[in-house]
């Protein structure tokens, strides 16, 4: 199944905008549960962060996802969607008083956990309430992800987790506490991870950490998390719309070592939303530079960041030129020269008016628009509004 452009009603709708094809996310969401559900005691949590959309979020709610939230506005955004509580997880280094008051008024599953202050702040407001918190410890494995080095998040050097020396402390502190429970460990190596082998590597690192646990402390903990990262092609999003999630669940049924009855959690976030997007864009100029041609569209990179912060590749189609293959540099309309969207870059010759198609911009992008040169945020049409 592909996404599919209605060409003809764009034409009335005012540019840019993020444009969702519902078909394909609920196929894309039919098949991760599909494929989750072939193995005993495995959850998805869809990681918010990538698209907070309250309209996406309750049809991922409809599908019987949970969510995994890293500040108190995605907690509020889960549970405003109807996800409930106890499908929530929440992730993040700088949670506040204000934030972890929030999740334990609302019940959520589980907190992750990075650092002993974190977890005596939860300790403090738990025991106000008189109610038992339930923790992840979030451990980091120092597996390096072969990705872009800012979305790398399981290196020594990374500020995210535990490291392996601290552990042991940790737990001890946890242990105790009466009003923090410890439930689990918590691990995520980074994003848009094409090649399953990092996670091959993940799966060692946890084995070899439970098995130091039962026998140090003869420790076994009812859940794992192994966080998120199953990376789409951004480049075949037509030939590949719906990830391998056949292949990155068998990647851990195989490769993990789980103890009887041990609850396996993924929080899933660009897979699971990101080739159901695009961000739509007219043309408003073709401008010819000395060395290059412009196409200079009306959306910026205040509406799609992922170009300009990492360089990233999204597919550019415009969707009503037929016509033979010019070069073009796509640039938004910021005062910013990152304001690129592409560089020398072939698709039809293109006037004035065309519309655009930025692919494969489901996830991080309408979530990380912002409001530089006060423009506009993007507005947000479903297939089902048309
Ligand atoms: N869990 C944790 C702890 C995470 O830090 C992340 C993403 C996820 C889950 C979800 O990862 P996913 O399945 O989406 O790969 N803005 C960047 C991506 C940042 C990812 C941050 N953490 C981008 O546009 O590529």
């Amino acid at each position: 199944m592909k996404m599919k452009f209605p060409v003809e009603a764009f034409a009335s709708i005012e540019t840019p905008f993020y444009y969702y094809d519902v078909d394909l996310l609920k196929a894309t969401l039919d098949a991760v549960k599909r494929e989750a559900a072939k193995y005993e005691g495995f959850h998805v949590h869809y990681a918010i962060k990538a698209n907070y959309n309250h309209r996406l979020l309750e049809i991922v709610n409809q599908a019987g996802i949970g969510a995994d939230c890293v500040s108190g506005g995605e907690v509020r955004a889960a549970l405003n969607a109807g996800i409930p509580a106890g499908k929530v997880v929440f992730a993040g280094v700088g949670k506040t008083d204000k934030e972890i008051a929030l999740s334990l008024d609302a019940g959520i599953f589980c907190f992750n956990v990075e650092s002993v202050p974190e977890i005596e702040a939860i300790e403090r407001l738990a025991a106000e309430r008189g109610v038992v918190a339930q923790v992840a410890v979030r451990v980091n494995p120092n597996v390096g992800a072969h990705t872009h080095a800012n979305i790398t998040t399981g290196l020594a050097e990374n500020k995210f987790g535990v490291n392996y020396e601290q552990l042991d402390a940790v737990i001890d502190v946890i242990e105790s506490m009466s009003h923090v429970k410890l439930i689990g460990l918590h691990f995520h190596i980074g994003s848009q991870l094409l090649v399953m082998d990092d996670f091959i590597a993940l799966c060692c690192r946890i084995n070899e950490l439970q098995e130091l646990l039962v026998e140090t402390r003869g420790l076994v903990l009812p859940h794992i998390n192994v966080g998120g990262g199953l990376g789409i092609r951004y480049d075949f999003p037509d030939r590949y719309p719906i990830p391998d999630f056949e292949a990155y669940f068998a990647t851990y049924a195989n490769n993990l070592k789980l103890h009887p009855g041990q609850q396996l959690h993924f929080e899933l976030g660009r897979s699971l939303v990101a080739q159901c997007g695009a961000l739509i864009t007219r043309a408003t100029y073709i401008k010819n530079g000395t060395c290059k041609k412009f196409v200079i569209v009306d959306a910026g990179m205040n509406d799609l960041i992922r170009p300009a912060l990492y360089d990233a590749y999204h597919r550019i189609e415009n969707l009503t030129s037929d016509k033979p293959d010019e070069v073009y540099d796509v640039v938004g309309p910021v005062c910013e020269s990152s304001d690129v969207f592409c560089k020398d870059r072939r698709m039809p010759s293109t006037q004035r008016g065309d519309i655009l198609a930025i692919r494969s911009a489901g996830a991080y992008g309408e979530a990380m628009a912002f409001g530089y040169n006060c423009r506009e945020l993007p507005r947000a049409v479903l297939s089902t509004d048309i």
